[in-house]
């Protein structure tokens, strides 16, 4: 019955008008929430979220990560994407509900580092092809006991995979490819292009090889690196305090446990004999009780009560960062700086209960900085558990940190105009992003302060090459100064003693870089002794 431009005068009204929605129609009206707006934006989001599975699939699977992405021009703003990969493939009964059904995979229920976090990712990107092409995403998988082909598309109302074209394949292949089609989108070579995210991608994944076939045909190869495969960081579970009630009800429907006291125990990081003595004298009820029959009122005060208690630290061993190694390794063969300082720092928790880790690079002349109108910039790349993030700076504890930093202390007058990579990784089991779009980190206190030891740390390092390099050159701007003089002096010094020319000249050079030598000495013990003080 058509309802609409009718005004709601009462209950019976608003029945009428009353109706439930699947989360993919909620995200369909609110693509710019998974970052798919904007021409050039979506373009990268949909070879980030590709990029992203294919590398978490590899590692999960332990298989060192070889990936192809070529992004083909159908005509104007209509592009293909084929993304390859040499993962562990999917199953029947899995590929349609990771590929066509939203907010479902193997991430969004654990706490664990991997760059996905949602299962929104790859079928937000499904639908993003469905509604501008009206097409399905094709897809090849092998998982090494069964090869398949099929298209998916998703049943918009329902948030369910509807697989078409399904085909058995006789050959044998590990891997996944997706090929996709999406309009109103836009290649461009700039630093937020599909190029840039990859050759990030690629310092912050050593261990991967990625190529890239561009529209234009122009082909890109980031070769790995490093041979191992990263240790697979560990699944941890949620420390309780960090924990907020609504969680902690949700955790004790879902538990096997049959008593609140064995849930605790079961479910929880850091949870001993002694912790459950305390609790059970800080709350009102019998910790024997059924959990699925937790009321909120009583989920509040085991919450209230975890406050209280004193608990271990949450496990931190669980982070696997980049390392400083790897990250030199990484960042001089793509950069080629002439100076770079590296630090990992030990991990922290935030918000009480989540482990996270950061890790800071700054690199200095060479390939360092970005151009801009032939003038080099400083170039900040952030990172979230190794992950390229481009869009939305302004709103990510990464820049705030940098912004944070007095610059000037560190012998960087300028820091706009200074060639300079600054590159930050955070890690954690749960990345708090501002947003489902995955773009920018949000302003955990304990987070910023960990960015900014990891940024000072690294700043002093380089300022002392500056300094030094600012030394070598007023050294050299005097040596010429006086070099440009000696010549004159010399023919005065001939008039006047008539003593050979050429040797007065010498022994005039000689003098001046003595004491230039001299005052390089001094220099270096006063730093020795301001080091010892
Ligand atoms: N190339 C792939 N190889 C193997 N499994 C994959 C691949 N791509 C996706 N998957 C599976 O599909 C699931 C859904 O992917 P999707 O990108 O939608 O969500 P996610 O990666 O879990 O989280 P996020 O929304 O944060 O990206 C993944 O959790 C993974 O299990
Ligand atoms: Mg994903």
């Amino acid at each position: 019955m058509a309802i609409i431009g009718k005004e709601i005068t009462s209950a019976e009204e608003l029945e009428k008008h009353f109706k439930e929605h699947s989360v993919a129609e909620f995200f369909k009206k609110n693509m710019q929430m998974l970052g798919l707006t904007g021409k050039i934006r979506t373009l990268t989001t949909i070879i980030h979220e590709y990029v992203t599975n294919s590398i978490d699939a590899c590692e999960d699977a332990k298989i060192l990560p070889e990936i192809e992405i070529r992004i083909t021009e159908l005509a104007p703003l209509h592009y293909e994407v084929m993304t390859k990969d040499n993962g562990p493939g999917l199953t029947k009964s899995t590929v349609g509900r990771a590929l066509g059904k939203l907010l479902a995979g193997t991430k969004f229920h654990r706490l664990i580092q991997s760059r996905g976090q949602q299962g929104i990712g790859a079928s937000g990107v499904t639908m993003l092809s469905q509604i501008t092409t009206g097409q399905p995403i094709k897809v090849l998988t092998g998982n090494g006991k069964e090869t398949f082909a099929c298209e998916i598309s998703i049943d918009v109302r329902k948030n369910e995979p509807k697989i078409t074209n399904f085909q058995d394949l006789k050959k044998e292949y590990r891997g996944t490819i997706i090929r996709a089609r999406f309009k109103d989108v836009k290649y461009v070579k700039s630093e937020q292009g599909p190029l840039e995210y990859l050759r990030r991608t690629a310092i912050a994944n050593p261990h991967a090889t990625i190529k890239f076939i561009a529209p234009n045909n122009e082909k890109f190869v980031f070769r790995r690196s490093i041979q191992q495969i990263p240790a697979k960081p560990k699944e941890v579970k949620p420390h309780p305090k960090g924990i907020t009630v609504d969680e902690l009800i949700t955790l004790a429907k879902h538990t096997k446990a049959k008593k609140v006291v064995s849930f605790l125990k079961s479910d929880f990081d850091r949870m001993g004999e002694k912790a459950i003595n305390e609790i059970s004298k800080l709350v009102s009820f019998d910790l024997n009780k059924d959990p699925k029959q937790l009321r909120w009122h009583e989920a509040e005060e085991l919450v209230k009560a975890f406050k209280k208690v004193n608990f271990i630290a949450p496990r931190t061993d669980t982070l696997r960062p980049i390392g400083k190694e790897r990250i030199e390794k990484a960042i001089k063969a793509i950069v080629q700086p002439e100076f770079l300082a590296v630090v990992t720092r030990a991990p922290q928790v935030y918000k009480g209960g989540f482990p996270f880790q950061v890790e800071v690079a700054i690199a200095y002349g060479g390939k360092a900085g970005k151009v801009i109108n032939g003038q080099k910039k400083i170039e900040i790349m952030r990172f979230a558990n190794r992950v390229p993030l481009l869009f939305d700076a302004g709103g990510c504890a990464i820049t705030k940190a940098v912004n944070s930093i007095d610059w000037k202390r560190y012998n960087i007058k300028d820091i706009e105009n200074t060639p300079l990579t600054i590159f930050v990784n955070l890690i954690s089991v749960f990345v708090p992003y501002t947003s489902a779009g995955k773009q920018a980190i949000s302003e955990e206190e304990e987070i910023i302060e960990e960015l900014r030891l990891g940024l000072m740390d690294c700043a002093r390092k380089i300022s002392k090459f500056i300094a030094g390099k600012q030394r070598e050159y007023e050294r050299k701007m005097k040596k010429e100064t006086f070099f440009k003089y000696i010549p004159e002096v010399a023919k005065s010094l001939h008039k006047v003693t008539k003593n050979d020319y050429e040797s007065i000249k010498r022994k005039l050079e000689r003098l001046v870089l003595e004491r230039l030598r001299l005052e390089e000495k001094e220099v270096e013990e006063n730093e020795k002794k301001g080091k010892a003080a």
